[in-house]
């Protein structure tokens, strides 16, 4: 995309905008950086957290509610009436994963924003379906974008992963730590839902969201977030085994201990209660009121859940509340990314929206993000130059992993001198023992 992508510089301001915890500083009033110039003038440069590059990936493969309808006891009527939910995509190739998707998100984000990948500092993945335990699905989509200078972690927040990641990518951009960080919410949950329970197979799906937030003096961007847990309700939506508290064994999968277990009717009534209150609670700390917002991504768990708790309770009117859920289901940490690159798709988000985020899942957890949204949403020209030069650098980050793990293969391989001179030197002391000890005999 053009470079007017990204917010517009503006003069730098010199006067400290609000030294205190950017969570209790009002509106558009971002925490300041103290750079010493020259001659030791201090200089404060206020710093934001802008979204300058969205994209999302769902895999090919649908299931309609009537596909379920041969695989589990349900009907199209009952999912529709109870979640609101016509349709899911799944990563039916087993070569798709949570890494593939998230790249495949990645690489849009990055060219929305027009930002190469070595410029990202830090990459966030908010992921229930972690590529394996370690090492962390972050890290093997650093690789697989050449993201170079990047530092890398996984973020375990279930469902409101994506927004944990956005309050993760502020703090670092406004303590002066990274200039770019990409957050995305990736999920491959048809691998770990049990497709013979109908209370669970029927809400979730497969996909990928990312973003990239970019420093900006521009002030707006990321104002305010909201985090909370209870891991009270922990047991409430679980995957029980594969942990150290179960660790996989023969009786843990014939048991089926390896698939996603929910009380379905304890997470609603959690979801109703803090989607609402956790909408209010960023919606205050941005100095926004219910009526000023334009627009509300919400988790896409379930329709009456966000009809009970931002339509009902907020009284935000349904055309303000983007929704999606009805092709995709329920895709986790993915669900919100999606949501926002369909919501700017169809011309719901403009420069000077004030957007929020809110989502809740396992933990249990949620959180919410209000935002001034600043950056401009126009689709530039497809610039064939760019997009060859995009393809060589990913077909260079291809080629050097592959040299790195190719010469950590020959270091496995070849002797290592130094431990053979030890196992010469050890072999002459195991001898000499032997020898003293013949002697003795
Ligand atoms: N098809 C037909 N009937 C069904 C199905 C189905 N797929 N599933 C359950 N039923 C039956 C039940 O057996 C029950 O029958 P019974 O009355 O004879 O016992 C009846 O329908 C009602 O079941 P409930 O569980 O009471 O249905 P409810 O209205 O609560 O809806 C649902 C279930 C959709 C799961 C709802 O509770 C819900 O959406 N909960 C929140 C789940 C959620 O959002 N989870 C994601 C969290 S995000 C994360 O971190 C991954």
């Amino acid at each position: 995309m053009a470079d007017g992508t990204k917010p517009p510089d503006r003069p730098v301001n010199n006067r400290p905008a609000n030294n205190g915890p950017a969570n209790n500083g009002p509106a558009n009033n971002g925490p300041a950086r103290q750079e010493l110039q020259r001659g030791g003038e201090a200089v404060y440069r206020p710093r934001y957290a802008h979204i300058v590059g969205w994209g999302s990936y769902v895999p090919e493969k649908v299931i309609t509610n009537h596909d379920l309808e041969q695989i589990v006891d349900t009907n199209d009527e009952w999912i529709r009436s109870r979640t609101g939910i016509a349709e899911r995509h799944v990563a039916a190739d087993p070569k798709e994963t949570s890494v593939t998707l998230a790249v495949a998100a990645a690489r849009k984000a990055l060219e929305v924003a027009d930002v190469p990948a070595g410029k990202i500092d830090l990459i966030v993945c908010a992921t229930t379906t972690p590529e394996y335990a370690f090492p962390a699905t972050a890290c093997l989509i650093q690789d697989a974008l050449g993201a170079d200078n990047a530092g890398a972690f996984d973020l375990s927040a279930a469902c409101s992963g994506f927004v944990y990641g956005l309050a993760m990518a502020r703090g670092q951009i406004l303590a002066g730590d990274a200039e770019y960080v990409l957050v995305i919410g990736t999920e491959t949950l048809s691998r770990i839902v049990d497709w013979t329970d109908r209370g669970t197979c029927i809400l979730f799906g497969d996909g990928a969201g990312a973003v990239l937030v970019a420093a900006s003096e521009v002030p707006g961007g990321i104002l305010a977030v909201d985090l909370g847990s209870d891991g009270s309700g922990g047991n409430t939506l679980i995957l029980p085994a594969g942990g150290s508290a179960l660790p996989t064994s023969l009786e843990t999968v014939s048991s089926g201990m390896h698939y996603l277990k929910m009380d379905g009717k304890a997470v609603f009534r959690f979801a109703t209660r803090v989607m609402a209150a956790s909408t209010r609670k960023v919606l205050t700390r941005a100095g926004y009121t219910p009526e000023e917002v334009d627009l509300v991504v919400p988790h896409q768990a379930n329709l009456r859940i966000i009809q009970n708790s931002v339509l009902n309770q907020l009284k935000i009117p349904e055309e303000k509340v983007f929704i999606n859920l009805e092709k995709y289901g329920n895709t986790s940490t993915a669900s919100i990314p999606i949501a926002l690159c369909e919501a700017i798709a169809a011309g719901k988000l403009r420069t000077g929206h004030k957007v929020v985020f809110v989502g809740f899942g396992a933990g249990l957890t949620w959180a919410a993000c209000a935002i001034d949204w600043r950056t401009p949403i126009d689709k530039a020209e497809a610039d064939w130059w760019k997009n060859t030069r995009r393809q060589a650098t990913y077909s260079a980050a291809a080629a050097r992993s592959m040299w790195r793990r190719a010469v950590r293969w020959v270091y496995d391989v070849l002797p290592d001198p130094e431990a053979k001179g030890q196992d010469a030197r050890r072999d002459r002391e195991e001898t000499g023992v032997q020898e003293g000890a013949d002697e003795e005999g």
